[in-house]
C-alpha cells in the first residue's frame, strides 16, 4: 500500500506531538522527583516531661511499651548543686526495631528530657513546659536523611536557620544539626524544632564537616551543646525561628489571600524564589 505525502506529514506531525508530549511529561516528572536527601525517615522523637511524669513515663515505657534494659539506650545525670545529689536529665528508649539490613537504621526511639535543674536555676525545659501549661511536649523530631550535607545546604539556601553547625557524634557514628523553632512574629516560641541526622556518614562527608567545624563533637558535648544553646536562647529571650520573621512575613503577605487548595505549582515556585532571593540578599 502506497502512502500519500499527506499521510506521511500527518504521521510525522503525530510523532512530533507525541515526542513533545513525552518531553513535557518528563520535565513535569523531573520537577516532582524527590531528591534522595529529601527522603526522610523518623530517627527519634524528643519528649519534654514535667518531673512527676518523667518517672511515671519511665515505668510506663517498661510496663506498657515493653522496653527492656537493653532498650534503654542512655540515661544521663547531672549534679547541678554541689551539696545536692544527682538528677536524671534525660533518657532514651528504643520502642521498636525494623527489618532494615543496616541495624543502625532499625530503631524507633523516644528520647525523654525533664527539667532537672533546681527550682532556683533557670531551665529552658521548664520554661517550655510551664509556658505552655503542659505536662508533656514533643520538642523535636529527628529526621534521618541519606545526605545531611546536601540537605543542610538546600535548607540554608532557602532561609532555614540552624542553631548549631553540623555536629559529629563519635559514639553513635552520626552527624546532626538542629533547626530553629516553628513560630512566627507576635507569638511566643513554640518549643518545637527539628533535628536532621545522617547515620554512618561517609569518610568524605566527615572530612568536609570537620574542615568546616573547628571542633569535633562527641556525644556528651553534642547533647550539652544543644542543651546549652537552647538555654542560652531562652535566657536571652531571643529564640531563633525556623525561618526569619522577615521571610515569614514575606511569604505570609504574598499568599495571605489564598486558601491552601488554591496554591498552584507556580505559587510553590514563587515561594521558593522568594526564599532563595531573600537568603541571597541577606
Ligand atoms: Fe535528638
Amino acid at each position: 500500500m502506497a502512502y500519500s505525502w499527506r499521510t506521511f506529514f500527518t504521521a510525522k506531525a503525530v510523532a512530533l506531538n507525541f515526542e513533545r508530549c513525552l518531553r513535557a511529561c518528563f520535565e513535569i516528572s523531573l520537577m516532582y522527583m524527590k531528591k534522595d536527601f529529601l527522603n526522610f525517615q523518623v530517627d527519634h522523637m524528643t519528649l519534654l516531661l514535667q518531673p512527676e511524669l518523667y518517672k511515671v513515663a519511665y515505668l510506663m515505657f517498661n510496663v506498657i511499651f515493653g522496653v527492656s534494659p537493653e532498650d534503654l539506650l542512655y540515661e544521663k545525670r547531672k549534679r547541678w548543686q554541689e551539696d545536692a545529689g544527682e538528677e536524671s536529665m534525660t533518657f532514651a528508649v528504643r520502642i521498636g526495631k525494623g527489618v532494615h539490613p543496616d541495624p543502625d537504621l532499625n530503631n524507633t526511639i523516644i528520647a525523654v528530657v525533664q527539667p532537672s535543674e533546681p527550682e532556683s536555676q533557670a531551665s529552658h525545659v521548664r520554661q517550655m513546659l510551664d509556658g505552655h501549661e503542659s505536662a508533656a511536649l514533643w520538642q523535636h523530631v529527628a529526621l534521618r536523611t541519606p545526605d545531611l550535607t546536601a540537605f543542610h545546604q538546600h535548607a540554608v539556601e532557602r532561609g532555614v536557620q540552624f542553631i548549631t553547625p553540623i555536629l559529629k557524634d563519635d559514639e553513635d557514628n552520626l552527624i546532626q544539626v538542629f533547626s530553629g523553632e516553628w513560630y512566627f512574629p507576635g507569638m511566643k516560641s513554640s518549643g518545637m524544632f527539628f533535628e536532621f541526622v545522617e547515620r554512618n556518614p561517609s569518610e568524605e562527608s566527615l572530612k568536609e564537616i570537620q574542615a568546616k567545624n573547628q571542633e569535633t563533637w562527641f556525644r556528651d558535648k553534642t547533647f550539652l551543646g544543644l542543651y546549652g544553646e537552647k538555654q542560652r536562647e531562652y535566657d536571652s529571650g531571643e529564640v531563633t525561628p525556623f525561618i526569619s520573621f522577615e521571610l515569614f512575613d514575606r511569604l505570609y503577605q504574598e499568599f495571605r489571600d489564598k486558601q491552601i487548595w488554591e496554591i498552584t505549582d507556580a505559587d510553590f515556585k514563587r515561594a521558593e524564589e522568594i526564599m532563595l532571593e531573600h537568603t541571597a540578599n541577606k
